[in-house]
């Protein structure tokens, strides 16, 4: 039996296998430039983030109705079931669908088929994180929050996505601003590929309750202790970490340091079709290539309901 888990850090997109890619293109008459699976899982060599987002963002053109959006849910929704995920928080790139011709409601729609019947149908409790894309403008992101409004009552916060360098957190103050007016949780990725600075940016100028990757933290000894102090949780991603060399083998992977030094880590998938692994797959291959113990295993796996938004339903509920 798998450990029971929260998965936190997971974009829905980068659920897609290229299995279903195929066969979402075949329904829907849109070309790929792949022959087969075998060809397309061929270009998951990555370089960096920035070469991951160009095939994630191309092969996107495959998703266009809300049934697709449900199909590409329920397979993870099943896959996540059976490593032991019980509750997911899941990412979404409205920003992509938009400007591919594909509307909010067509995507939350198609999500929500599968979501609103996933503790039935799989045993995972789930929410949804809206994420606006960093390399897009200010004005861009103010607009999908906007966009978003009829569909609130589904969306549990927003989160910070895509290319890091050179597009920082502070970037994002005013729809930060608007989405905490409206009652939004608040995440981002920072610290993946990008400087410690824009950790403390996250924190400070968009007042977020949690990191995305966070990696870089260990390069700052103070933002170690404030993040410590402030028990801000962090979730990994080991195998995305490897596949985007971020870190160059698993094995230098410095998730046991951090869980030494006291830091609230959580292990993730973030696109699992892409970067070898769902969530029980990245604790596995922690557990061989860092010899963690089962004690640091079952932390790990405590500290993701800890850092989970799930008493947020609870107080929906019982308002
Ligand atoms: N980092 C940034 N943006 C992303 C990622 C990631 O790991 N996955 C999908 N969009
Ligand atoms: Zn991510």
């Amino acid at each position: 039996m798998p450990l029971p888990k929260a998965e936190l850090h997971l974009h829905i997109e980068g659920t897609l296998e290229p299995e279903l890619a195929f066969e979402l293109a075949a329904r829907n008459g849109v070309e790929l430039p792949y022959a087969d699976t075998d060809e397309l899982r061929k270009a998951y060599q990555f370089e960096d983030l920035q070469s991951f987002l160009n095939l994630y963002y191309e092969l996107m053109a495959v998703l266009r109705t809300e049934r697709d959006f449900e199909d590409l849910a329920n397979a993870y929704l099943a896959r996540a079931a059976a490593q032991g995920v019980r509750h997911a928080e899941i990412f979404f790139d409205p920003q992509a669908h938009l400007a591919r011709g594909v509307g909010m409601g067509t995507v939350v729609d198609g999500l929500w088929r599968a979501l609103g019947s996933s503790e039935a149908n799989h045993g995972v409790s789930t929410q949804l994180i809206l994420c606006f894309l960093r390399d897009e403008s200010a004005e861009s992101a103010l607009e999908t929050l906007d966009a978003a409004k009829p569909y609130l009552d589904r969306i549990v916060g927003v989160g910070l996505d895509s290319a890091e360098v050179g597009h920082p957190p502070v970037k994002f103050r005013e729809v930060y601003e608007a989405a905490a007016a409206l009652g939004l949780r608040r995440v981002a990725h920072a610290g993946e590929e990008g400087p410690p600075e824009y950790i403390t940016q996250a924190l400070d100028v968009l007042g977020v309750e949690r990191i995305d990757h966070g990696l870089r933290c260990m390069e700052d000894p103070e933002l170690v202790s404030r993040l410590v102090r402030d028990r801000v949780p962090l979730t990994l991603c080991p195998l995305s970490n490897v596949r985007l060399r971020t870190v160059d083998v698993l094995a230098d992977h410095p998730l046991p340091a951090m869980l030494d030094a006291g830091l609230l880590c959580t292990v993730n998938s973030d696109d699992p079709a892409y970067f070898g692994g769902y969530a029980g797959d990245n604790f596995d291959a922690v557990r061989s290539a860092l010899g963690l113990g089962e004690e640091r295993l079952r932390e790990l796996a405590r500290n993701s309901f800890v850092a989970s938004f799930l008493e947020h339903d609870e107080e929906r509920r019982q308002r």
